[in-house]
């Protein structure tokens, strides 16, 4: 499917569930077991909860509900395909670590799978079972751990200068498939699936947090120098580019803080409502990259506050190949080049708005004048 149509279509990923299936919601919102379904807010007939979306991206709006409910999480629930998004930091740890294991499967919408046809065959959308745990295993030693990161490094230097030899991200899936070791066989629509999931996921997260970081950077020059490791965090905090992570499913009806999710409920954790929860941030939004100088607050799905990469078994597995490339990239446009905006423009002119692609990222394109500072060295 061409891209654009997938670009077009992943926003009614978010806001599909909640247009048909919410009708019901006050229905059922009574006890079940003697736990209450989550609060839900007010719907219509036929479009359910769509007109709460209206005018905003998916995860303000629904961070919105979730304060205008005043509840730990709004729910929106129906007969065929109920919907949850977790907005505290407790709820998300509850989904993502105390009741993990429940919500480990991934959520396949009837848009879901439209848009990615082979989208079980991969990591990303594989059910939770044996082939998922087997490809993710073979993801995250032979292709993300920090060995394999930094051989993929040493691979494209040596492309570069001419002379191969190093296996990359195909050739391993390859020779995984032909040594043919494993408990489930690896097929080559397997191999297809796990290339695109790569390519796509790695690269296009990476390129928007880009893109935020030197945004952020124009509205706050006094940082670009000095912090970059924090420069990173904090831009992820303010703009996960996967705001309500991927979706999960409920495998079996459970409580999450005193409430009952049922089977088979779509859940979004919102992660971006979370890292900007005053309960747990001073000034939660404005850009403070020095608040992780002191803290012990990380990205590695143990603090429920701060999740861009999700927590528990599905937990993003190529954090250190992001985290390095990132830093890579950044270190080299910040030691090359000082960057300044456009003539006649300020800071104050920068159009933060999102825009929801296949990640959250910034609508209006970025113009900056890059000026040369240290000059590589062929151009010397
Ligand atoms: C800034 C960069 C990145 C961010 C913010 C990010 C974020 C995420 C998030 C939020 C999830 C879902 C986690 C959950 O459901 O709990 C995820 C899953 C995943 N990510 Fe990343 N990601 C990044 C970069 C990468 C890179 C570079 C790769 C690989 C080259 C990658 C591969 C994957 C895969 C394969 C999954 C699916 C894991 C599964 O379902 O078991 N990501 N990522």
């Amino acid at each position: 499917m061409a891209l654009p149509v997938l670009l077009l279509l992943i926003p009614l990923l978010a806001i599909v569930p909640f247009v048909c299936l919410c009708r019901v919601a006050s229905r059922r919102r009574g006890c079940r077991d003697g736990a209450p379904l989550p609060l839900s807010p007010w719907a219509i007939h036929v479009i359910g909860h769509l007109h709460h979306l209206a005018g905003a991206l998916p995860h303000r709006a629904m961070r919105d509900l979730a304060r205008r409910a005043t509840a730990r999480s709004c729910c929106s629930a129906s007969a065929s395909s109920p919907s949850s998004s977790p907005s505290s930091a407790d709820a998300a740890r509850e989904v993502m670590r105390a009741r993990d294991l429940n919500f480990a499967t991934r959520s396949m919408s009837r848009t879901v799978r439209l848009a990615f046809p082979s989208g079980t065959e991969g990591i990303i959308f594989a059910p939770y079972g044996e082939e998922w745990r087997q490809m993710r295993k073979v993801c995250t030693v032979e292709l993300l751990s920090a060995r394999r990161v930094q051989s993929f490094w040493e691979h494209e230097e040596s492309t570069a200068a001419g002379n191969g030899g190093k296996e990359d991200l195909l050739d391993v899936l390859l020779r995984i498939q032909r040594e043919g070791d494993l408990q489930v066989p690896i097929t080559t629509d397997n191999i297809k699936s796990v290339v695109g999931d790569m390519l796509g996921t790695g690269s296009e997260t990476v390129a928007t947090v880009l893109q935020w970081i030197m945004a952020e950077l124009m509205l706050n020059p006094r940082v670009m120098q000095k912090y970059m490791h924090l420069v990173i965090k904090e831009t992820l905090r303010l703009h996960p580019p996967a705001p309500l992570l991927f979706p999960r499913e409920c495998r079996s009806e459970c409580q999450v803080l005193g409430f009952t999710v049922p089977k088979d409920a779509m859940v979004l954790v919102n992660a971006w409502a979370i890292s900007r929860d005053p309960k747990h941030w001073d000034m939660p939004e404005e850009f403070v990259p020095e608040r992780f100088e002191n803290s012990k607050i990380d990205f590695k799905g143990t603090d429920f506050e701060y999740t861009p990469f999700g927590a528990g078994r599905r937990m993003c597995p190529g954090i250190a190949f992001a985290f390095v490339n990132m830093e890579l990239i950044l270190a080299s446009l910040l030691y090359h080049f000082d960057w300044e905006l456009p003539c006649g423009m300020e800071a104050a002119d920068l159009d933060m708005t999102e825009e929801l692609g296949v990640t959250v990222r910034r609508l209006q394109d970025l113009d900056l004048v890059p000026v040369v500072r240290v000059p590589l060295p062929s151009c010397r």
